[in-house]
């Protein structure tokens, strides 16, 4: 564990994490980290094409190298994707590193949220629920092993979460 602790969000796509992860940085006086814009800023290049040229595995290898970094930062705010729990080393590595808060949603909110989206190739496709629904069924439980703190961010702005968050980070 850093001598200050991190403050790390993770929870699936449309979330939250990078909205409330700038808020909650600002709040707090903290410098914000997002994986993915860090990804994309090293390789030069945006998520769609390093799923095209790379494959997912591309991606999730550059994902837990980012991640590796990331953590090894102090008392910094850091939003993850939503698929850096799946690999075991990422969750272990995350959980070293601080305080892992969950950002709860559920399916019907992810689809209102991630309807026009373009830079996530995991949904450009027919069947987005199905594949949301999947996700959901397998990474709850990693999302949940992982955390610390689980936050729901639903039916609620995100300056909310943020004051949720702060209250239950500072206790
Ligand atoms: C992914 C989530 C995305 C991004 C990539 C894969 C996933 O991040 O890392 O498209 O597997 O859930 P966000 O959760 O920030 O959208």
């Amino acid at each position: 564990m850093p001598a200050i602790p991190n403050l790390i969000l993770i929870g699936p796509m449309g979330a939250g994490k990078s909205t409330i992860g700038r808020l909650l940085a600002a709040e707090l006086s903290r410098d914000f980290f997002d994986s993915d814009h860090e990804i994309q800023d090293r390789c030069g290049a945006d998520i769609p094409w390093i799923f095209d040229v790379e494959g997912e595995a591309g991606f999730r290898d550059r994902e837990t190298q980012m991640i590796r970094e990331l953590a090894a930062r102090e008392g910094v705010v850091i939003a993850t994707g939503g698929g850096a729990v799946l690999r075991e080393e990422n969750r272990r590595v995350l959980r070293d590193s601080g305080t892992v808060i969950y950002l709860f949603t559920t399916v019907e909110q992810q689809l209102k949220r991630t309807a026009k989206d373009r830079n996530r190739p995991l949904l450009q496709r027919d069947d987005r629920d199905q594949v949301l629904e999947r996700m959901f069924d397998e990474r709850d439980p990693l999302y949940r092993a992982t955390a610390d703190i689980v936050v729901r961010t639903d039916r609620r702005g995100p300056r909310s979460v943020v004051n949720e968050i702060v209250r239950r980070v500072e206790r």
